[in-house]
């Protein structure tokens, strides 16, 4: 049996290694030798689990265990989830993971690390949990260009949003259903203020240029500033609120960022809900293509880390190659995107949302308090929305609309 080792016994990790039991004789079809988890490592003991007795403490018991061929991370967090990979990648072991955070920061130093060593750094469960995305973009769709990608990328903050919509539920409240299960990040943060989505987006645009676009350089806006009355109003508008890692090639260059977004009923992201993802692509040759699944939890996302498990068992001694490069894009400027936004504020500043928006279409809801209103603004560049809300004051609620 092709030996290996987890990283990580949380809820992916533990799922990889139920999956490959589960599995195997699945997995014989395409790995005749079978593949079999020799070490498990966690700072944690386990000693409900049948698995206990593979748990180490230690990494180097797994470094210098000549046996172990590959290693699937799913620790999470920068360190030590590099340093380990980075050993082991140095040691010609190959190296899988779901560990966005990790890619997003140095996916091109760990690709190359791995071809200098004849061995591979895949990370399919990085991106859209079970959805098979990595692949297709790295190998499938290499001959496109790639002209736009809008994605529903965070199934922890889709599930929210579909909670507070659908059940009219707080935020507080649907998140805490959300942590429980064990669709959130241990800090929640990441998954609300939109850090996880642009890291998955970043990661994305980066396979789609074929060169890295750094997340710290994409705007980035969460949800948790998103209210119940903002989806009344959507609802009126037969619009849905989605968070979406959009990247667009425009004349000015390649636009990416994050942030919620209102889309149309026939948008095909209008109807993604609960914790699921779903990635839409545009090639110049292929056209439209809509990726859809479960963008979190324990067996899709641990599905994913194991098809990279089984692609590195059958190809053991070699280096699979990435389009990505360390070469950075640089991204248009954010301020000449161009938008129309929905707004709330209070009715005070009727007078001056036409004096400072022009031709603004009003918006009404049933859940409208007395004391305010909502409307659409024309078509601005962010700059210009910049210069004209601060002129107009404050505002209760802004969101772009995806397109018009
Ligand atoms: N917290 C992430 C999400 C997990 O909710 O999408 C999967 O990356």
């Amino acid at each position: 049996m092709i030996k290996m080792a987890v990283l990580g016994f949380g809820t992916v990790g533990s799922g990889v290694v139920e999956l490959i039991d589960i599995n195997q004789e699945v997995i014989r079809r395409a790995v005749p030798e079978g593949i079999y988890v020799k070490h498990i490592l966690d700072l944690r003991e386990f000693p409900d689990s049948p698995y206990n007795d593979r748990v180490t403490h230690d990494f180097e018991d797994i470094l210098n265990d000549p046996e172990i061929r590959i290693i699937c991370e799913t620790m999470g967090g920068k360190e030590p989830a590099y340093t380990f990979t980075k050993k082991a990648l140095e040691r010609g072991i190959s190296v899988c993971t779901s560990n966005k955070e990790l890619v997003a920061a140095f996916g091109p130093e760990l690709l190359k690390t791995a071809a200098d060593n004849h061995c591979s750094y895949l990370f399919e469960a990085s991106v859209g949990g079970g959805i098979p995305i990595i692949r297709p973009l790295n190998e499938c769709l290499k001959q496109e260009e790639i002209t736009s990608i809008y994605g529903i990328l965070n199934g922890t903050t889709n599930y929210i949003m579909t909670r507070m919509e659908e059940a009219g539920l707080s935020f507080e409240e649907a998140l805490k259903e959300a942590q429980d299960s064990g669709y959130a990040e241990r800090n929640p943060e990441a998954d609300v203020e939109g850090h996880d989505a642009c890291r998955k987006i970043a990661i994305l645009s980066s396979l789609a240029c074929g060169k890295t676009v750094r997340y710290e350089d994409i705007p980035c806006e969460g949800i948790s500033g998103i209210t119940k009355e903002d989806f009344g109003y959507a609802r009126k508008m037969g619009m849905a609120i989605k968070l979406l890692g959009v990247m667009k090639r425009e004349k000015s260059g390649l636009c990416v960022r994050t942030a919620p977004f209102m889309l149309k009923a026939d948008h095909p992201l209008y109807s993604v809900r609960d914790v699921f993802n779903a990635v839409f692509v545009h090639g110049n040759m292929v056209d439209d293509l809509m990726f859809y699944g479960r963008g979190a939890g324990k067996f899709p996302t641990a599905s994913a880390v194991v098809s990279d498990i089984m692609q590195l068992a059958a190809t053991l001694g070699t280096n699979l190659p990435c389009v990505w490069s360390a070469e950075t894009v640089s991204l248009s400027d954010s301020g000449q995107e161009r938008y129309r936004y929905f707004v709330r504020a209070d009715k005070g500043l009727q007078e001056a949302a036409k004096k400072n928006f022009g031709q603004i279409e009003y918006v009404h809801s049933d859940m409208s308090a007395e004391d305010e209103i909502a409307f659409i603004t024309p078509r601005l560049t962010e700059d210009e929305w910049a210069k004209s809300s601060t002129a107009f004051g404050d505002v209760i609620s802004k969101i772009r609309l995806l397109s018009d």
